[in-house]
């Protein structure tokens, strides 16, 4: 028999801050593949150990969940940075009515709650943070996945220098799917994999892209899925990883990229100005071309 989890451990909390069990349940949307604190039945763990996310609005959402998961007298343990939301984790978790104890190590606040018989406000963060369909928008989204509510002025300078494209091809990070609707305007397109590490971006990404040609992965791009000899790319790579800037991860994404297409096939990328792309991007591909340059954002066709 399957027991049901007794305790969940949302993202990667430094484990010198606290301790979990060793079978608690992941429930980050970061991690590929984990279970979903939406899905974990109201009052029926003892534990929930989180590393609590940046945002404002996302990060309520999954305290809230957290303390509806929480059976009466069940621990939340959540942790951030000082200045990524660490600062207001206590005043958040005693909004919620139940009682904090707070300390801080290592950079970071650790506030240690117990759910309360009268715990309050879950219902109403819990709808703040859900997914949403924004009409100005005209897509589903939720708060927390990139540029959740416009379109982001990097992926806006990419689109106006798109060309119609043809054959198979991928979108690496493809968030809420803004580029790939764009990608699949174009009949010549025969198929287009979409992939990325956020969970709660490819939910939204496969209820706004309803075309049979797209296929949705939640996966490392860098790792994941396995696909090869495509024709082309289209990526507005991340450069941040757990809110600090990581040009590797860029870097990496341009390497994957190469890796997937065919010989004469096309990458398509946008990058902020003042990123250093050219180098990995003249090493992987045989020919590069700097196709527009506005607000900041460069945008290249490189041809393997
Ligand atoms: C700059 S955003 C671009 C999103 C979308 N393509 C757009 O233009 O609006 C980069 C995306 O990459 C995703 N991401 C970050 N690290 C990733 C990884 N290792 N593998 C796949 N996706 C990743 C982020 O969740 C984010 O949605």
């Amino acid at each position: 028999m399957i027991r049901p989890p007794t305790a969940c451990v949302y993202g990667a909390p430094p484990p010198e801050l606290a301790d979990w069990p060793a079978d608690a349940v992941q429930v980050s949307p970061l991690a590929p593949g984990s279970a979903s604190l939406e899905d974990v039945a109201p009052d029926s763990l003892d534990a929930v150990v989180m590393a609590a996310p940046p945002g404002t609005i996302e990060r309520r959402y999954a305290l809230a969940l957290g303390l509806r998961a929480l059976k009466p007298g069940g621990i939340l343990t959540a942790m951030a940075p000082k200045d990524k939301g660490g600062a207001r984790l206590g005043k958040e978790l005693a909004g919620f009515s139940c009682p904090v104890e707070e300390a801080s190590r290592r950079h970071q606040r650790i506030c240690v709650c117990r759910k309360s018989e009268g715990v309050s406000g879950l219902e109403a963060a819990i709808d703040a943070g859900a997914p949403r369909s924004l009409p100005a928008l005209g897509l589903w989204t939720q708060p927390g996945v990139f540029s959740w509510d416009r379109i982001d002025p990097g992926t806006a300078v990419l689109l106006s220098a798109l060309p119609p494209l043809a054959g198979r091809g991928a979108d690496l990070g493809c968030g809420v799917g803004v580029l790939a609707l764009e990608v699949l305007t174009s009949p010549a397109v025969t198929g287009l994999d979409l992939v990325d590490l956020d969970g709660r971006a490819v939910r939204a990404a496969s209820r706004n892209v309803q075309d049979p040609r797209a296929r949705l992965h939640w996966a490392d791009a860098r790792t994941s899925p396995d696909l090869e000899g495509l024709d082309f790319v289209v990526c507005n790579p991340p450069f941040h990883d757990g809110g600090a800037e990581d040009r590797a991860l860029g870097q990496a994404f341009v390497r994957r990229a190469r890796a997937l297409l065919k010989t004469g096939g096309v990458l398509w990328m946008v990058a902020n100005r003042h990123l250093p792309y050219e180098a990995v991007l003249e090493e992987s591909f045989a020919r590069v071309t700097r196709r527009a340059e506005a607000g900041g954002f460069k945008v290249y066709e490189a041809r393997r």
